[in-house]
């Protein structure tokens, strides 16, 4: 079984009016079985609408969806053995922590003891041990997180899919958890489909990153690869903080930004482009550049912000460099490293 979930041209309209627009349109992909894959977009853009039909809990109004090589098309949630994560975690609030997590084993018809016996397992798992008998009211929220992934995982699903899961969850949790996800993941080898909206949290878990962008996927890639190769404007400015400027493609194949000529790392064909720039990938007091004057800047801790004038703009810089901070009113050089620095059409946004 080489595709834990495979998309075929799936398309989704919801109602019967066939001149609403799709939520979803013509969509294909794969997710690799043991990987996490993270669907990564605006709101509206129809990643909640992928997982739920990965689930069953909508089917497609066109095209073919396969698990583990088999065709589910038409199948309903319980028909595939598949677990979803939501966004509000839905605890039982009547119900202690077992009861939550062996809910399912129970409904499923496994006897009392040894559905408990598993929920305690899977509890062990997500490392929440000595709250068996809480209420989910007597939990903090990283704790009710915990549960509900416990009651996901004990039923063994094929896949796991997950909405948004930590945003209820202050950004230290955040992070704490969704590393931990990740580790589970990788531990228990689960093929997981992941939705989020926040681009550090797909860079973070992600083996590879599906980013949507109004029903269609406008890329899909490693990590790496959607960060420092984005193809459009739109998943190179949803990757991160990416300053876009106008270019001019030259015949020989470089591109003139300004005063500055860079030479594309895929070609590009002559004429009006655009190059998206990460703050990272500004080099400061270059002996030729963009010459640019220090507007403002802002210390980090960690690192400055920087806000210069110059000739193509404001530019945004972030800088490692703490030894040297750049005083108000500052005139520096800036030059372009081959990293953060992609060429993408003018035309597609
Ligand atoms: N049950 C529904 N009925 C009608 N339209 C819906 C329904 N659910 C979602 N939509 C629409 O489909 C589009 C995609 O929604 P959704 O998949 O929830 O996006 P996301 O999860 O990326 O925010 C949106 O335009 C949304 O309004
Ligand atoms: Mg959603």
């Amino acid at each position: 079984m080489s595709n834990g979930i495979e998309f075929r041209n799936v398309s989704k309209r919801y109602g019967d009016d066939p001149a609403a627009p799709l939520a979803v349109k013509g969509i294909s992909f794969e997710v690799p079985v043991g990987t996490l894959t993270t669907i990564l977009g605006p709101s509206g853009c129809g990643k909640t609408t992928t997982l739920r039909m990965i689930a069953g809990l909508e089917s497609p109004s066109s095209g073919t969806i396969l698990m583990g090589g088999r065709d589910v098309t038409t199948l309903g949630p319980a028909e595939r053995n598949v677990s979803m994560m939501f966004q509000s975690y839905a605890l039982f609030p009547h119900m202690n922590v077992v009861d939550n997590v062996s809910y399912g084993l129970r409904m499923s018809g496994i006897k009392k003891p040894e559905a408990a016996d598993r929920a305690r397992e899977a509890l062990r798992g997500v490392g929440l041990v000595g709250f068996d008998q809480r209420l989910p009211s007597e939990l903090s929220g990283g704790q009710q997180q915990r549960v509900a992934l416990a009651r996901a995982l004990v039923l063994e699903p094929d896949v796991l899919l997950f909405d948004e899961p930590l945003s209820n969850l202050d950004a230290r949790l955040r992070r704490e958890m969704r590393q931990e996800i990740r580790t589970l993941q990788q531990r228990l080898e689960l093929t997981v489909a992941y939705v989020t909206h926040d681009q550090s949290e797909a860079l973070a878990v992600s083996d590879q990153i599906i980013v949507m962008n109004q029903g269609e996927i406008a890329q899909r890639g490693t990590p790496e690869q959607l960060y420092a190769s984005p193809e459009s404007e739109f998943v190179a400015g949803f990757m991160g903080e990416a300053l876009v400027f106008p270019g001019v493609a030259q015949p020989d194949g470089r591109v003139q930004l300004g005063p500055l000529t860079l030479t594309p790392r895929h070609a590009v064909p002559p004429g009006v482009v655009k190059v998206a720039v990460r703050p990272e990938a500004w080099q400061l007091g270059a002996a030729v550049g963009l010459s640019a004057q220090l507007r403002k800047s802002a210390y980090l801790g960690n690192f400055y912000e920087y806000v210069f004038d110059t000739v193509l703009g404001t530019v945004f810089v972030v800088s490692t460099d703490l030894s040297r901070p750049l005083p108000p009113g500052a005139q520096t050089t800036l030059a372009l490293s081959s990293y953060g620095v992609s060429v993408v059409p003018a035309t597609l946004a």
